[in-house]
């Protein structure tokens, strides 16, 4: 059977993905973010999955305000990088896992989730920026991943307790696939950020902080926690952080296992508009 190894936190600041591929890693500005992630290249090296389940988000890129799928999985072969108005960023394409993917949808929507099943997209940077991050910059990515692409950018957006059970349903998709994977699971946008309105430029730490900590210890509680609180505190583009929650009702405690080791956490504030913060978090049950 397939199973879950590990869950993966970071933010998609579209600025990180320019400053790699503009060669400005090494900038002072820049290197204090890249090296939060150095731990995480060599882990990722070293504990290669046979396929990534990405959660992430689309901006207005693939979807527009014609079609908002709330929860959509992409089950095709590939998916190419878009074009976000600069031109496609000049990373690999994406090699899906459409086998496994199919398996994932099967399951999620007999399990009463109702996903929008997707074979072509075009992913931006919330997908791009995680795997650059987490991967460097290789010619091929190390492995298929199957973008889960959520809204969290017209509202109504899910709830996070809808996110946390939908990452419960996830996981026994993904464990009862008849093919021994290693599979990871990555929730991806965040933390504290608002782009527009009076209060751009919006960040706030200690929030940030105590989110993390929460979703270390106690995401059920965590789940619970209203988009108003998301917005007040984190920014209007806070809500991304509700795709961490699917991630983490992935894991093999939230079935009553026991708690993952935390492996990696990393802060930083600035990058771009947006707090960057990353976790990695192993399952404990093999
Ligand atoms: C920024 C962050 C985002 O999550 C995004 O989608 C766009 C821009 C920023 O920090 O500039
Ligand atoms: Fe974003």
């Amino acid at each position: 059977m397939a199973r879950i190894t590990a869950s993966v936190y970071t933010s998609h600041v579209p600025a990180i993905g320019a400053a790699i591929d503009l060669g400005k890693t090494k900038e002072p500005y820049w290197k204090k973010v890249f090296d939060g992630y150095e731990f995480s290249r060599k882990w990722l090296k070293q504990n290669k999955p046979d396929v990534i389940f990405l959660v992430y988000n689309d901006h207005a890129t693939a979807f527009s305000l014609d079609l908002i799928p709330t929860f959509a999985i992409g089950t095709g072969a590939q998916f190419l990088p878009a074009d976000e108005g600069w031109g496609p960023r000049p990373v690999p394409k994406v090699i899906g896992h459409p086998e496994l993917a199919a398996h994932i949808a099967q399951s999620v929507i007999q399990q009463d989730f109702d996903l929008t099943i997707v074979n072509k997209m075009d992913v931006d940077h919330g997908l791009t920026v995680p795997l650059s991050l987490m991967c460097g910059e290789p010619k091929k990515w190390p492995c298929p991943v199957i973008p889960f692409a959520v809204n969290v950018v017209q509202y109504p957006v899910p709830s996070g307790a809808r996110c946390f059970a939908l990452g419960q349903a996830i996981r026994k998709a993904i464990e009862s696939y008849d093919e021994p994977l290693n599979v990871q699971i990555w929730g991806t946008g965040g933390m504290s950020h608002q782009l527009q309105g009076a209060r751009a430029g919006l960040i706030n730490a200690d929030w940030d902080n105590a989110f993390l900590d929460r979703l270390i210890a106690d995401p059920k509680k965590l789940s619970k926690m209203p988009h108003i609180e998301y917005v007040r505190e984190a920014g209007s583009e806070g809500i991304e952080l509700v795709m961490w929650l699917i991630a983490r009702g992935a894991m093999s405690d939230i079935a009553g296992g026991p708690a993952p080791k935390v492996l990696h956490r990393f802060f930083h504030v600035p990058a771009s508009n947006t707090a960057v913060g990353h976790l990695i978090l192993e399952n404990m049950v093999r």
